[in-house]
């Protein structure tokens, strides 16, 4: 097949014409024939003035550019969209597919023999690796890397489990507005991603487990000259992986996706990186068996002692020796035959930087917890499947039987949770619903549902709360998220009332509503539809409601999966 500037030309039925035609145009700006000739490594741009987590992009591509030359290939950058958590309505996640829609098309439209993937903020290593994998060339993945912490009169803070921490102590009047602004000037302090064991860094170490970055290339953190260095190395490795034609479906198989859901158990990661990575395999064809990644949690303790659910930060992730040491805690569980850009798992835990005396990284004799991070649930509530995270949940609250409290939707949420009206308890189940892809639409990050203002003041800290909503990955608590189906679509969720009593039994991986089959089946002959989301006639609104597929599906569109 024709490489470099002569890939996928464009159609003018005259190939030489076409390819006379691309070099006059990319003449325009200065490249000489002999760069031309040269194998081209594409490298996405995800720079975007609202993507702070992405604002090291532009030094990351100057780096790889020097890596990519020193290597003997020409480097092109291009746009992508660029998405950031903060500034993107309704969500994120209603943007993420559109990012994966755009890396795979521009991928394949322009003429590349490699591309270096550029990324960070939580969607956007997902979108990119959905995108890599339809598109098939050789990739491979750079993370802009995890900002350096912040500080507030003496406590470290970490973007963004303490954003929620102590806005929830603001919310319970222990901070003032003063003290509340000041600190939001210090919760992020650099450029770079969220700092904590949240999902942009649960996603970026469970690509690196993957096979996809070179060896820590997840944790080195945004602002540090390693990360310029690793840019480097990924350009000259691309050029390497395009000379040899290593395609991402020779890294992403079956057993590398086992690894990187094994490393997920391992780092009490975000619950949100089941379903993305849910969406990458499906992208290959790879169905994630749910129930094995249950068995791989009761198997895989927590090792990593990282915010949300331990004590740490990702730079000391990083100065512990970051994925290839835990790669190494993990060797007896993984397969450290699987390729990777580099060689193979194996080779980058040869390599791993053992560290005398440091507690990030624990042993397996020695864990932060026991039984892994995330439980899958099934029961009435969920037949398709629902997460808990347990090492974020509080135990007593991990077998727990109470009456529903139910919110219709966002908001009525947001109208009724702090009234003092609301006839609320402690033992209460809070229950959100019609907030799943398409009932939000985009599977908001909506199921944190605050502690209803009365009872936070009181000093509840926890309650069970349910929902077909996603979390972000820096949240804690007692949270069923991602239940399945939603109950926009007449899930059960759909039919719960205030009053009724629900049961989460995280020891028996249930969550069910004890009201019995013949009320329900009532309730379900008389339930109704929600109301048409606004504007959904047309455009990317109307293509997502009418593709995107359930959580445990990973929401991807279903004309993006391969055929059956
Ligand atoms: Fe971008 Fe947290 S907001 S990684």
């Amino acid at each position: 097949m024709a490489g470099g500037l002569r890939k996928g030309l464009t159609n003018y039925g005259d190939a030489d014409f076409s390819l006379f035609l691309r070099r006059a145009f990319i003449k325009a700006m200065g490249f000489t024939d002999d760069a031309l000739d040269r194998p081209i490594i594409g490298i996405t741009d995800t720079f975007s003035d609202f993507n702070p987590c992405h604002g090291n992009v532009p030094d990351l591509i100057e780096a790889t550019k020097r890596g990519v030359m020193l290597a003997g290939g020409l480097p092109m950058a291009f746009p992508t969209i660029s998405i950031h958590e903060s500034f993107s309505h309704p969500t994120s996640m209603f943007l993420r597919n559109l990012m994966a829609l755009d890396t795979e098309e521009m991928i394949r439209a322009q003429p590349m023999d490699a591309v270096v993937l550029v990324g960070g903020c939580d969607k956007t290593l997902p979108a990119q690796l959905m995108g890599a994998a339809s598109a098939n060339i050789p990739a491979i993945v750079l993370p802009t890397g995890p900002m350096l912490v912040g500080h507030y009169k003496g406590e470290v803070l970490g973007a963004c489990t303490d954003c929620r921490r102590l806005w929830a102590r603001h919310r319970a009047g222990e901070l003032d507005a003063a003290a509340i602004d000041e600190i939001s000037g210090r919760l992020a302090p650099t450029k770079g991603t969220c700092m904590v064991m949240g999902t942009a860094s649960t996603v970026a170490c469970m690509t690196e487990a993957l096979g996809m970055t070179l060896p820590t290339a997840a944790s080195i953190p945004a602002t540090h000259a390693d990360r310029v260095r690793i840019a480097e190395a990924t350009g000259a490795s691309a050029v390497l992986l395009a000379a040899n034609k290593i395609t991402p479906r020779q890294i992403m198989t079956p057993a590398a996706f086992r690894n990187a859901f094994t490393v997920l158990q391992a780092i009490g990661g975000s619950t949100n990186a089941v379903v993305h990575f849910t969406a990458v395999a499906g992208r290959l064809g790879i169905s994630i068996d749910l129930e094995e990644f249950d068995r791989l949690g009761r198997e895989v303790p927590v090792l990593v002692d990282l915010k949300p659910s331990g004590e740490h930060y990702m730079e000391h992730f990083h100065w512990a020796g970051g994925v290839p040491r835990l790669l190494h805690e993990l060797s007896s569980v993984i397969d450290t035959s699987a390729r990777t850009v580099a060689g193979t798992l194996a080779d980058a835990i040869a390599a791993a930087e053992h560290v005398p005396g440091q507690t990030v990284i624990r042993t397996r004799e020695n864990p932060i917890a026991v039984g892994g991070g995330l439980a899958v649930l099934h029961g009435n509530l969920a037949p398709d499947g629902a997460l808990l995270k347990g090492s974020a949940a509080t135990p007593r609250l991990m077998q727990h039987e109470g009456r529903a409290v139910v919110f219709d939707g966002l908001e009525d949420m947001a109208d009724r949770l702090d009234s003092d009206a609301l006839e609320v308890a402690p033992d209460d189940v809070l229950v959100l619903r019609n907030a799943g892809p398409k009932g939000a639409p985009g599977m908001p990050e909506a199921g944190y549902i605050p502690i209803p203002r009365k009872l936070a003041r009181a000093g509840v800290k926890d309650m069970v709360r349910i929902s077909d909503a996603r979390m972000s990955g820096t949240a804690f608590g007692t949270i069923v998220l991602h239940i399945a189906p939603e109950a926009a679509v007449g899930g059960a969720l759909a039919l719960v009332r205030t009053g009724d009593r629900i049961r989460l039994d995280a020891a028996g991986r249930r969550i069910d509503l004890l009201v019995d089959d013949a009320e329900l089946a009532r309730r379900r002959a008389a339930w109704q539809p929600p109301a048409a989301h606004a504007g959904a006639e047309r455009g990317y609104l109307n293509l997502f409601l009418r593709e995107v597929l359930q959580a445990n599906e990973g929401c991807d569109f279903a004309f993006c999966r391969p055929p059956a």
